[in-house]
């Protein structure tokens, strides 16, 4: 993210924002150049001179002081009328219709439910080119707010309270997002990032998303799948096809396919993985995954399981 990206509207609800930013900046550009000028004409024109008397004092005149009133004021209503257009062009109402897709905030990382064909993953949403897809946001824990500046509007994620939010992309790209509302230490690793796809990439991403992961062959890969379910990961984490179905961690059904770890703080690496495995605080200090003491080679088999659930 860059701070261009509000600059570089993707989407028309990014693109109302981005109007409503630049025509207010031109507004307040040139009352600064305006009083900029009177203020220089004025300190050159009338400065102490000497031989030249102090001119007459005007105290008081009804006339300057309604212009000066009335102009900032229709200037403000101005951009107010502005604002709550832009307000309605770039927000849903509310229950307009059934959501598409629910993001869930965690400290610290997001949940990404499809709603209707059931795929979760997390930290990444796949969306279609040029659909406009209506997303439920919730808090499972504290207030975080969901941000991709070049698709929209922020949007505080409040726990009990869910908001909506269009999501829309015109061009095929990545677009990157983070939380934007400091909600505990790991604030900063809460990265997500929309991936807009032609359709026919999409529909080959959901049904790759849908499938069950065959079980492993290799001998390392059945160990890490047999450490999966009696070293705990089951209690926190879901995989498909597999006795693992909680959601308080992030959905490992497809992890291989993703680009992150750890809501961006690295890479998905084989190495970096088994980096997170080992001593998860080593890449996010506080995150909320345990360190489980586990050996190298406990280490190494897990990877080559979540490795192969590709
Ligand atoms: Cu979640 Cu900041």
């Amino acid at each position: 993210m860059t701070a261009l990206d509000t600059l570089n509207a993707i989407s028309p609800q990014a693109d109302a924002i981005s109007r409503l930013f630049v025509g207010v900046l031109t507004v307040l550009g040139l009352i600064f150049a305006v009083v900029a000028v009177l203020v220089t004409f004025a300190v050159l024109r009338y400065r102490e001179k000497p031989g030249v008397q102090l001119p007459r004092q005007i105290y008081g005149s009804h006339r300057l002081e309604l212009t000066w009133t009335a102009i900032p004021i229709l200037l403000l209503v101005g951009i107010f009328v502005f604002t709550v257009k832009v307000m309605h062009a770039a927000r849903p109402p509310e229950d307009v219709r059934a959501p598409d897709i629910l993001v869930v905030g965690h400290q610290w990382w997001w949940e990404v439910n499809y709603l209707k064909s059931g795929i979760v993953t997390a930290n990444e949403l796949h969306i279609p080119v040029g659909q406009r897809l209506l997303i439920r946001l919730e808090s499972a824990d504290v207030i975080h707010d969901f941000w991709v500046p070049r698709l929209g509007p922020k949007l505080d994620a409040i726990p009990g309270h869910p908001g909506y939010l269009w999501l829309e992309a015109d061009q095929a790209g990545t677009y990157r997002g983070a939380c934007a509302e400091f909600c505990g230490a790991e604030h900063a690793w809460m990265r997500l990032e929309v991936i807009a796809q032609p359709q026919d990439e999409f529909a080959a991403w959901e049904q790759a998303q849908l499938a069950v992961p065959a079980a492993p062959t290799s001998a390392q890969a059945l160990a890490g799948m047999k450490l999966f379910a009696e070293r705990t990961c089951v209690n926190c984490h879901r995989l498909a096809g597999t006795s693992a179905d909680q959601r308080v961690g992030p959905d490992l059904t497809h992890l291989a396919d993703r680009r992150f770890l750890a809501g961006g703080a690295a890479l998905n690496t084989p190495s970096n993985l088994a980096q997170w495995l080992k001593d998860p605080n080593s890449i996010k200090p506080d995150s909320r995954m345990p360190n489980f003491q586990f050996s190298d080679a406990e280490v190494a088999a897990l990877v080559a399981y979540l490795e192969s659930t590709k």
